[in-house]
């Protein structure tokens, strides 16, 4: 199974976006957070950004969207090249509509849950999504633990998909590192968004190689 190392820029130093970037020029995807301030108390950045940081990056994007009107803000991020847009099943009005909407505009539609959130609803409708995103920690900020009590709801996504056949990615986002990566692993996600384990330090790219590596074992 191939896995993806998906850094996130929240970590990043923001007045630097572009030199941080390079730094992780050997990851999959870049992952880009946004959030507005009411679905999560914690505000970062919007389309603008976004679109800047789509035309410096020599690797895609992996959007997600921690804001509380998707339906309405999504099909942009897809406008502007996103590789990924990932919205939460929390806050959207037409879940399925929207990953439409998206695959449509040619970007793989992702659909998020947080920790509390489960994942029944949505198993029937695994055909409709490209990713599923579990949360492993409460979204909004960077440098939480990981909470392993959510592994159960990929144990159950791996399962299905296996069995479907489907080609979807199953992510995990929040307190990822060298440790927990392996238990995610294990659990059946094969993408891996991690912040503050791969920017702390001086050598963000060498994080992502041991990552995979973890991540692969
Ligand atoms: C949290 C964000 C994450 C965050 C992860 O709400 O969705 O992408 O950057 O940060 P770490 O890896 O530090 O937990
Ligand atoms: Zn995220």
């Amino acid at each position: 199974m191939s896995v993806r190392i998906n850094p996130s820029i929240l970590a990043a130093d923001f007045v630097n976006l572009e030199r941080d970037i390079a730094k992780i020029s050997n990851a999959d995807l870049v992952h880009v957070d946004i959030m507005d301030n009411h679905f999560v108390p914690n505000l970062t950045f919007g389309l603008q950004m976004t679109e800047r940081i789509q035309q410096v990056s020599t690797i895609p994007l992996d959007v997600h969207l921690m804001i509380t009107d998707p339906d309405r803000w999504a099909p942009d991020y897809a406008d502007l090249g996103a590789y990924g847009v990932t919205f939460h099943a929390e806050a959207a009005a037409d879940a399925v509509g929207l990953a439409r909407t998206l695959r449509a505009k040619g970007a793989r539609a992702g659909i998020a849950v947080k920790p509390g959130t489960p994942i029944e609803p949505y198993l029937e409708l695994l055909e409709e999504f490209d990713q599923v995103l579990v949360m492993t920690v409460e979204p909004g900020f960077g440098g939480q633990s990981f909470m392993e009590e959510t592994m159960p709801k990929l144990t159950q996504l791996r399962e299905l998909v296996d069995k479907r056949g489907l080609d979807v990615w199953l992510q995990v986002d929040g307190g990822v590192d060298e440790r927990t990566i392996e238990i995610a692993a294990a659990a059946g996600a094969d993408t891996f968004v991690a912040g503050s384990s791969v920017y702390r330090g001086d050598d963000p790219s060498l994080r992502v190689s041991e990552l995979r590596e973890k991540a692969s074992a």
